[in-house]
């Protein structure tokens, strides 16, 4: 079904944004840190109109939204605070463009989406962002794409309860598919790179759902604030030598260690490296958030393990929160269809349902 059929009339604009993947800088936006991601080739589409409906004779709003993936509808009134899975991302854009002082009269929303759920390869930032930018076409609304990320990033802590970083609304609304995008998470300050040279991004979806990811990603987040927090500092961004961790306790000191050593990475990365060295430090990310911040998973372990033994890779690792979800590898300009082919054979052998999501399959 498309607006026409749902909403019984032609949407009046629409917008679009970018899932993510993010190569280096796990689990480091939320502790102002550095991260490097780029944007996918699969986005999420939105697009909307005006709604006449007035709720109960009481002039109260009335949204309607609609899942082409999830071929769901879901009305929402003002007075109806808590809507939840899709329509939580839209709801949330929507009443903190109200709570800055915007008027958002009732909508028709309609949106569908290419972007993977539940790889993290943040189709919820893609809701978000294109939700944001459709709302900005229509009511004219005075926004920059920075703000469009800050709005993002606080639907998704305020109303779908991540705590999230800004990582992911960010690159959806600032990065393409040919750059990576350095981003200072603590000054907004960015630097659009290249991608290393005669090297191409590989994304493999371990087929194994991010389990966990909210209430160990909160997890997480409190602890490293309470590693920052013994160490005298604001946000463990403001540690560089990693000795220093040293005094924390475990399981403070893994965490902590994590962090201090994934921002070295990025900055390693932001002077200038061979795509061999890259590929290394993304070897490194994986057992750090392996064995130190202990989100990845045996199936991730394992994927990435052949990954990284397989001829034309420069590195690997998970990506994402983890808890499950997708590995990316940096491979050789033209080989990452082939080395996906032998990987997945290797990897679905094992029993799991691994696929290939980037490159996009036509
Ligand atoms: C999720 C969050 C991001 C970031 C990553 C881990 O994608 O939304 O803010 O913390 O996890 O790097």
């Amino acid at each position: 079904m498309d607006f026409q059929e749902v909403f019984g009339k032609p949407p009046e604009t629409q917008a679009s944004a970018p899932g993510r993947v993010n190569l280096l800088g796990e689990h480091t936006d939320y502790n102002d840190g550095f991260v490097l991601p780029t944007a996918i080739p699969q986005g999420t589409t939105v697009q909307l109109s005006f709604s006449s409906d007035a709720y109960g004779g009481l002039r109260q709003r009335q949204h309607h939204f609609y899942s082409e993936n999830l071929n769901e509808q879901v009305s929402i009134s003002d007075i109806n605070h808590s809507p939840s899975g899709f329509a939580s991302y839209i709801f949330g854009c929507i009443e903190l463009l109200q709570k800055a002082g915007y008027t958002v009269p009732s909508l028709c929303v309609y949106v569908q989406s290419s972007v993977p759920m539940g790889s993290g390869l943040s189709s919820s930032a893609a809701l978000e962002v294109a939700t944001l930018r459709a709302l900005r076409q229509l009511l004219n609304l005075p926004i920059d794409d920075v703000e469009i990320a800050q709005i993002a990033q606080q639907a998704e802590i305020q109303y779908a309860g991540v705590q999230c970083g800004i990582m992911d609304q960010m690159a959806s609304s600032l990065a393409d598919t040919e750059h990576i995008l350095f981003l200072d998470t603590r000054t907004l300050e960015r630097r659009v790179m290249p991608l290393p040279e005669k090297a191409e991004i590989l994304v493999i979806d371990s087929g194994v759902p991010r389990t966990l990811a909210s209430s160990g990603y909160n997890q997480r987040r409190a602890e490293c604030e309470e590693a920052a927090r013994s160490l005298g500092v604001k946000a463990l961004r403001d540690i560089t030598d990693v000795n220093l961790t040293k005094t924390l306790p475990e399981p403070l000191q893994r965490r902590a260690r994590h962090v201090v050593t994934e921002n070295n990475r990025v900055l390693e990365v932001l002077q200038g490296v061979t795509s061999e060295r890259f590929g290394e430090l993304m070897n490194a990310s994986h057992a750090s958030l392996r064995d130190d911040y202990e989100v990845s998973v045996p199936a991730l372990d394992i994927l990435v393990d052949i990954l990284q033994k397989t001829e034309g890779v420069f590195g690997a690792r998970l990506t994402g929160a983890g808890f499950g979800g997708a590995s990316v590898a940096l491979v050789r300009s033209g080989q990452s269809k082939g080395i996906a082919t032998h990987v997945l054979e290797q990897y679905n052998q094992a029993g799991y349902n691994g696929q290939i999501l980037v490159p996009a399959l036509d």
